[in-house]
């Protein structure tokens, strides 16, 4: 049995990581970890094998755990991140990965030196369509890369002024648990607004498809208030050939759909994932060519992957197989750590200032 525990009893562990937990057949959410000991209380009642710990140091200190599952608000993520990795367990962060990428690539290292899982929930990377456009890219099947185009509309401004009943309303989310306020609005807890919260995703996606570097980096956003904005638009020079351009807004309205994007431009073919519908369409100067969507049964948004994924990772390794799958894992948290470089320079002091 892979012994999980968590990190923060909120509104997207209870949403989307315990009901995978409890679904896999191999897995026990066995520790739960909250300052609020209404959440954590309303959590373990839930889970009854699960023993409750105010902070992740007592529940790490005592409870043996395989995985650890941090879906505390961002700026608690580092800490609680590599207490995990230094008693030897793997770990799944919540997006935004860290606010600090010295952070995200510090936590990579040492997930790589103590042959560790580290891997950041992004559930866009966990379609097929996300497999297959990873796949052409790193085959050259599209040829070099040459331009990327992406738009990543949502509804979620409402988060960035705390009002959170209004957000969950307008995206019609079941809620047995709401987000309290500030992990979306407390700049000093959030990190940010929607550069944090919701471009993290897009330029995840981007960083994980091109496997690139972000060479050069240049961004403006809408700010709200001190650190809260509620759009971005982003350049990058990324490494090998390609440029790159990033519009993502939380102001999207309910009327026209929301569109969320990637279109990748290569030599030889090119491709756009759509991310909210989770296809692929993609076409070579050849005539090659191909659709990719959803099967029967799965989820365009599989949130609960990230944990499932790493749960199988870490029990193929405990029954005796190759550590090559978590290895792989932690390659992509490499690459996340890539989007919080992005993300972090949206909120350099200049742009604030700005
Ligand atoms: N991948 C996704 O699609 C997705 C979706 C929603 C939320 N998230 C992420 O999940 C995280 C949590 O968001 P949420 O909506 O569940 O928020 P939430 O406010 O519902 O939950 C956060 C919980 O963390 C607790 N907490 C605060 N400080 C803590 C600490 N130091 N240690 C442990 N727990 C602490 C709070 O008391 C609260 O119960 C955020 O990072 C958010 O960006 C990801």
């Amino acid at each position: 049995m892979i012994r999980v525990g968590l990190v923060g009893c909120g509104w997207w562990a209870a949403h989307a990581h315990v009901p995978a937990i409890e679904a896999h057949p191999d897995a026990a959410l066995v520790a739960a970890s909250d300052p609020d000991p209404a959440r954590l209380a309303a959590m373990t009642a839930g889970a009854p094998g699960a023993r409750s710990f105010s902070t992740v140091e007592e529940m790490l200190a005592v409870s043996d755990l395989d995985v650890l599952v941090v879906a505390s608000p961002a700026a608690f993520h580092a800490g609680a991140a590599r207490a995990g990795l230094l008693s030897e367990v793997s770990v799944l962060v919540e997006k935004p990965f860290t606010l600090h990428a010295a952070e995200a690539h510090g936590l990579v290292r040492l997930a790589r030196a103590r042959r560790l899982g580290l891997s950041v929930s992004l559930p866009y990377q966990y379609t097929a369509a996300a497999r297959e456009i990873r796949a052409l890219l790193t085959e050259g099947r599209l040829g070099d890369l040459v331009g990327v185009h992406a738009v990543f509309e949502s509804y979620t401004a409402p988060l960035y002024s705390g009002d959170v009943d209004e957000y969950l309303r307008r995206v019609n989310r079941p809620h047995a648990v709401a987000p309290l306020p500030g992990t979306y609005a407390d700049v000093a807890i959030a990190g940010g607004g929607h550069g944090q919260s919701q471009t993290s995703h897009v330029v995840s996606a981007i960083m994980d498809a091109t496997g690139a570097r972000p060479e050069r980096i240049a961004g403006e956003s809408v700010f709200v208030s001190p650190g809260m904005d509620t759009a971005n638009a982003i350049s990058l020079r990324l490494s090998g050939t390609a440029v790159a351009t990033v519009f993502s807004s939380g102001g999207a309205l309910p009327g026209l759909a929301a569109q969320q994007s990637v279109t990748y431009l290569g030599t030889a073919g090119s491709a756009r994932h759509d991310l909210a519908r989770a296809t692929l369409d993609w076409a070579t100067a050849d005539g090659a060519g191909g659709h990719v969507e959803p099967g029967d049964g799965e989820s365009a948004y599989p949130n609960g992957a990230p944990v499932s994924t790493l749960i199988d990772a870490v029990a193929q390794v405990r029954a005796g197989h190759s550590d090559a799958p978590l290895m792989e894992l932690t390659a992509g948290a490499e690459r996340a750590a890539r989007a919080v470089e992005v993300i972090e320079s949206l909120y350099s002091e200049d742009a604030v200032r700005d």
